[in-house]
């Protein structure tokens, strides 16, 4: 069943079954593989992208619900070949190891920073729960700070 809607900003029509996980028809219909698979139950955040904004976890969400919607993957972020402020960031800190959570790592960030550019911690432990079996957990949050303290002004 033909299901559209934009995806990096560009408007797709995927031939896919109604309850195919958003995941799937990114990766398989759509051919944008920087969105992983890491549990399919909605435990790690390895498969996070932006529907209308939100941070969402696309292996639990059929394609159906998001009919119309405009997603935003990982490789729909750097704009141009500019690096976001989070991006930037990531390197700097030098934060991904084997790199695999980090896609959904960085889309789960951008969205709270967009939402909550002043994040504190506690805004960070209830919605960055992602799963990183590298540890990266500290550089994340380094990074985030620091991403913080230039919304506020400071370094
Ligand atoms: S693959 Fe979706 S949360 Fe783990
Ligand atoms: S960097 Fe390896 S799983 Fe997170």
């Amino acid at each position: 069943m033909p299901i559209t809607l934009t995806i990096n900003g560009q408007v797709r029509t995927l031939d896919v079954a109604p309850d195919t996980p958003l995941l799937w028809a990114i990766r398989e219909q759509a051919g944008l593989t920087g969105t992983k698979y890491g549990c399919g139950i909605a435990a790690c955040g390895a498969c996070t992208v932006h529907v209308n904004g939100q941070a969402v976890r696309s292996c639990i969400t059929p394609v159906s619900e998001v009919e119309g919607a405009t997603v935003t993957t990982i490789e729909g972020l750097a704009a141009g070949g500019a690096l976001t402020a989070v991006q930037q960031a990531w390197l700097d800190q030098q934060v991904p190891q084997c790199g695999y959570c980090q896609s959904g790592m960085i889309m789960a960030v951008s969205a709270l920073l967009a939402e909550r550019p002043n994040a504190t911690d506690a805004d960070i432990e209830a919605s960055i729960t992602n799963i990183c079996r590298c540890g990266t957990f500290a550089r994340v949050r380094k990074a985030i700070h620091g991403l913080v303290s230039a919304a506020q002004g400071g370094a």
